[in-house]
């Protein structure tokens, strides 16, 4: 309203991106890891991906994937937290706990409603959703689309498929809206500011600022950000110099060279960093509007000994420092970020334009989809 009241032209915002702006809930029609196979061995979860509420349980050493909501009433088969409200009582089936309704975990058909007898006419017409699900890589992925589910291995990055590769994941849930946190994720300027006081970087000598271009790498589905120009201090006019480095950040300084990373993007919000010794991917898998599965993943290919020194490594330095002091100040921000805003963008930020055009341009389209079905 203010904007038009004084007739300047609306600031940009999100909303310019067509495809995008209408993502809050995510691009539903790809893979996406939701949990680890450890937290369902036994039992069930419930999770919400893309806006759906879904029920994970475990059958027959299977893990399934319905709907969390029955039918009949409502009421959700995860329960409220403490005790759930669906049992399995036959293989292959949920029971709900309220009236008994049986479902078939595959189908999701309704098998029978044990309290109404076992002529029921009700069996057979009513259908539970059911979700692609799939256990790899000791990780549990869903595919919340309305179309048919694509294969696992075509969004997940090549690594995950060489042979003796070893997945080590860590799941959180953050705050904010997923767009912000891949934006965030790629984003071109922050880490050289928001990053620069944190225990990770703590001897390295991070650059001031840098010149960079956005890359699509050929044949691959990968966005990246290559430097080409490294400053490290630098004069501001009228301000002076910047950054002051502390006696103890040297740029020879092993540390020094963990801090040399390659940033890559790609769909649906696959994050890349690739630093001299090792890579890391998150997953930045929506949930609701506001909230986010932050997925932190390592794969190493490595056997006998040579992958118990990798587990101490990640454990004790990727898992204990850069995965916890470096990303908890990306989530801060990630959080305080308004809804929707509008938008002011500097050089560095063709990172993110670049982004959401990848987006706009190549995204599996669910919008067409939604308005078909
Ligand atoms: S609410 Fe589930 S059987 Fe009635
Ligand atoms: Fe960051």
């Amino acid at each position: 309203v203010e904007d038009q009241v004084s007739s300047r032209p609306a600031a940009p915002s999100i909303a310019q991106w067509r495809l995008y702006s209408q993502a809050s809930l995510g691009l539903k029609e790809y893979w996406y890891p939701v949990a680890s196979s450890a937290s369902v061995r036994r039992g069930s979860k419930s999770v919400v991906l893309c806006g759906e509420q879904i029920y994970l349980v475990r059958n027959g050493g299977r893990v399934f994937a319905v709907q969390d909501r029955c039918p009949h009433r409502c009421v959700p088969f995860s329960g409220d937290g403490g005790k759930g409200a669906a049992r399995c009582d036959f293989a292959g089936h949920l029971t709900c706990r309220y009236h008994g309704w049986v479902f078939n975990l595959e189908s999701g058909n309704l098998a029978a409603a044990l309290t109404d007898g076992p002529e029921s006419p009700i069996a057979g017409k009513v259908m539970l959703r059911t979700f692609p699900v799939q256990e790899r890589w000791g990780m549990i992925w869903l595919w919340p689309g309305s179309r048919p589910a694509g294969p696992l291995e075509a969004d997940v990055p090549d690594e995950f498929l060489l042979p003796d590769s070893r997945v080590y994941a860590r799941f959180g849930l953050r705050q904010g809206n997923w767009r912000y946190a891949v934006e965030n994720g790629f984003d071109e300027g922050h880490a050289k500011y928001l990053h620069r006081d944190s225990l990770w970087t703590a001897f390295m000598k991070l650059p001031g600022w840098n010149k960079t271009s956005i890359e699509r790498e050929a044949g691959e589905p990968w966005l990246s950000r290559v430097q080409t120009e490294v400053h490290f201090d630098s004069d501001y006019p009228g301000l002076g110099r910047w950054p002051r480095y502390g006696f103890w950040k040297r740029s020879g300084h092993p540390s020094s060279e963990r801090a040399r990373a390659t940033c890559s993007v790609r769909l649906p919000g696959l994050l890349r960093v690739v630093y001299p010794a090792f890579r890391i991917y998150e997953w930045y898998v929506p949930v609701e509007e506001d909230r986010h599965i932050y997925v932190q993943v390592n794969v190493r290919q490595a056997r006998g000994l040579d992958r118990l020194k990798w587990a101490l490594y990640y454990s004790l330095l990727i898992r204990g420092i850069q995965h916890r002091f470096l990303n908890n100040q990306d989530a801060w921000m990630v959080k305080l970020m308004p809804d929707s805003h509008p938008e002011r963008f500097y050089r560095p930020d063709a990172s993110i334009t670049g982004w959401r055009r990848l987006v706009e341009q190549e995204a599996r389209d669910y919008t067409t989809v939604e308005q078909a079905s």
